[in-house]
């Protein structure tokens, strides 16, 4: 099953000449190239693993894009830095604290090497998801709604897109003939926690089984940084308008709720 409007084609991108195939065989005008290991307790028990899932496919995948002169934007993350310092810009230099974000890290330098027009976008994404793969966003309505407690962390603090709002965003982007890093993330830094109050405000869900956890005190994870809130200003400027405050990207949310969003991902 696709989503209306598009069609999937399943590839093999784990050599470089299987990715060239690909590339040729289906000429596009553009890849946006989101795979990768996400996890990141996985990522630290399988270092390889992650390191050819978000290094050795990126490339694979940027190299074809520059033989067949393809542009490609290439999806990156907000996970990069050790997490001292709010709203960072894209002159900071990288300094992960954990495997995933080495290898997102080693994966954006290499594919600006392998192709220079390049868009690396960083980011932190939420929305709905399908069945086999729950967002952020859904977890903490699931739980909401079913009545469960949740814990979420008010000592870790981010700037969350709309999955939306970032595919629009990339698109324009793109128009604009955007290279480089980027950062492409919401306007408004927060909590996880304070982003499962919002949302419970936003869907009318009683608040109270959002429990309040720290970071800090969970000692099962891997180590993760803190702050992980990106400055957008660059991003906005090229855009000539703001990303989105929570306010606005929660409403769109439940409006995406209402238009059947939700129900068309869960099919897939
Ligand atoms: N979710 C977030 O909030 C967030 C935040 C910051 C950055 N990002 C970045 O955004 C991108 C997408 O994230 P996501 O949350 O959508 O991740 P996701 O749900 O884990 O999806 C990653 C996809 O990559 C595929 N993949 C993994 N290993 C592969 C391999 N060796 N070869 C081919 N495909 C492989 C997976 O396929 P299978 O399903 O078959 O395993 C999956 O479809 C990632 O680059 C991530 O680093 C996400």
């Amino acid at each position: 099953v696709d989503l209306a409007g598009t069609e999937s084609v399943r590839l093999d991108l784990s050599s470089g000449t299987a990715a060239r195939r690909s590339i040729d065989r289906l000429a596009p005008d553009l890849v946006v190239h989101t795979a990768g290991l996400t996890n990141v307790e996985a990522c630290e028990a399988a270092p390889e693993q992650a390191q050819r899932a978000n290094v050795g496919i990126s490339l694979n995948v940027a190299e074809a894009c520059a033989a067949a002169g393809v542009r490609i934007v290439h999806i990156s993350t907000d996970h990069l830095f050790s997490g001292d310092r709010p709203l960072v810009d894209e002159a900071a230099w990288p300094d992960p604290v954990n495997v995933y974000g080495r290898t997102k890290a080693e994966a954006e330098a290499r594919v600006l090497d392998a192709h220079p027009a390049a868009l690396v976008v960083r980011t932190n994404i939420f929305g709905w998801g399908p069945a086999y793969r729950r967002s952020f966003s859904d977890v903490i309505l699931e739980a909401l709604r079913q009545r469960e407690p949740i814990t979420l962390f008010e000592d870790v603090f981010y700037t969350p897109i709309l999955m939306e709002t970032l595919a629009k965003a990339v698109h324009d982007l793109v128009a604009a003939g955007a290279q480089g890093i980027l950062h492409v993330s919401g306007d408004e830094r927060l909590s996880k926690h304070d982003f499962g109050r919002r949302l419970s405000q936003q869907f009318g869900l009683d608040p109270r089984w959002i429990r309040r956890g720290r970071i800090v005190d969970d000692r099962r994870l891997v180590r993760r940084p803190r702050e992980m809130g990106l400055s957008n200003v660059k991003a906005r400027e090229l855009l000539g308008r703001p990303l989105g405050g929570m306010d606005a990207q929660l409403a769109r949310l439940q409006e995406q709720e209402r238009e059947g969003l939700p129900a068309e991902l869960r099919s897939l």
